[in-house]
């Protein structure tokens, strides 16, 4: 089994996920079932990826006690008015034929629209409701993450951000331990671009006998981040998995991080700025 961390709620967390972006319809149920066969116990969705129908089929068919799986979704940017905030939760939880979400997530912050302090704080009141047993944010910055607390005595109990050895986000990632955010990774793998190609990562991978996502993964689970890799292939989704049988050494993990860029973002949507609808 996939070893947990305590967040600071008491949530049991995998340390590490199943991204699901893009995986829809049969052949996303498909995909997730493979992985929870596999031994995955998070799986990571959102409103938005039109797919928490697929995962709530794929773990209804896995068999898989419900308490022994950690399921996330997201909210949208356009309901974090308190009303739109509490209707899009109970359709995210019908859509999936859940009861409950373990994690869930406002998905950006939307700072000019100006709502993301309402939007966690109507999930804090779904979660003392029993339909969410941990709120979490995604794509929050140090400042966004510094008003929730301040207006509600809360922190979120994970930050899920891009981040991989292209954009290793060493102040981000530092705000959120500050205030004992656990930093969960979407895109680990930047999309599996060329960043598996890359030397560093094909030397490192070589002397530990492993291919090079799982060094990538690796390098997040040291520096402790929480990646969710995507992957459609039952194979490297169980070599994702490996990741766990090794360890990187010091000079290794910096060798990894100096991979990072000034403009190694991949996405264009600057979480403070970009709203997304
Ligand atoms: P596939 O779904 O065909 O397996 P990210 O999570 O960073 O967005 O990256 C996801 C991409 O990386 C997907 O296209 C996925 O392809 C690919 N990928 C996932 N795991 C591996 C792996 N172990 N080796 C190579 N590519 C991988």
């Amino acid at each position: 089994p996939v070893p947990t961390r305590t967040l600071i709620d008491g949530l049991e967390l995998p340390v590490l996920g199943l991204g699901t972006y893009g995986l829809r319809g049969p052949d996303g149920v498909d995909a997730v079932r493979h992985a929870i066969d596999a031994g995955y116990r998070l799986v990571d969705s959102a409103y938005s990826y039109e797919n928490e129908g697929a995962v709530g089929r794929a773990v209804r068919r896995s068999g898989v006690p419900r308490d022994e799986l950690v399921l996330t979704s997201k909210l949208p940017g356009r309901y974090h008015r308190r009303d739109d905030a509490v209707r899009a939760v109970h359709e995210s939880l019908w859509r999936a034929g859940l009861d409950h979400w373990d994690l869930y997530l406002v998905h950006w912050p939307n700072p000019r629209q100006g709502y993301f302090v309402e939007a966690f704080a109507t999930l804090l009141e779904l979660r003392d409701a029993g339909l969410i047993r941990s709120v979490g944010v995604s794509n929050f910055l140090p400042e966004h993450l510094t008003a929730v607390l301040d207006a509600t005595g809360h922190v979120p109990s994970v930050n899920q951000v891009e981040l991989h050895p292209r954009f290793p986000q060493r102040e981000q990632r530092a705000a959120d331990e500050v205030l004992g955010v656990v930093t969960q990774s979407w895109s680990p793998l930047g999309h599996g671009g060329d960043l598996l190609d890359d030397p560093t990562v094909a030397q490192v991978a070589r002397a530990h006998g492993v291919g090079p996502a799982e060094v990538i993964l690796r390098w997040h689970t040291q520096l402790g981040a929480v990646p969710l890799p995507k992957s459609a292939t039952p194979a490297r989704q169980r070599a994702n998995l490996g990741v766990l049988a090794f360890t990187l050494d010091d000079d290794e993990v910096a060798a990894i991080t100096a991979l990072g860029r000034p403009d190694g973002r991949m996405s264009d949507q600057d979480p403070g700025v970009y709203e997304e609808l």
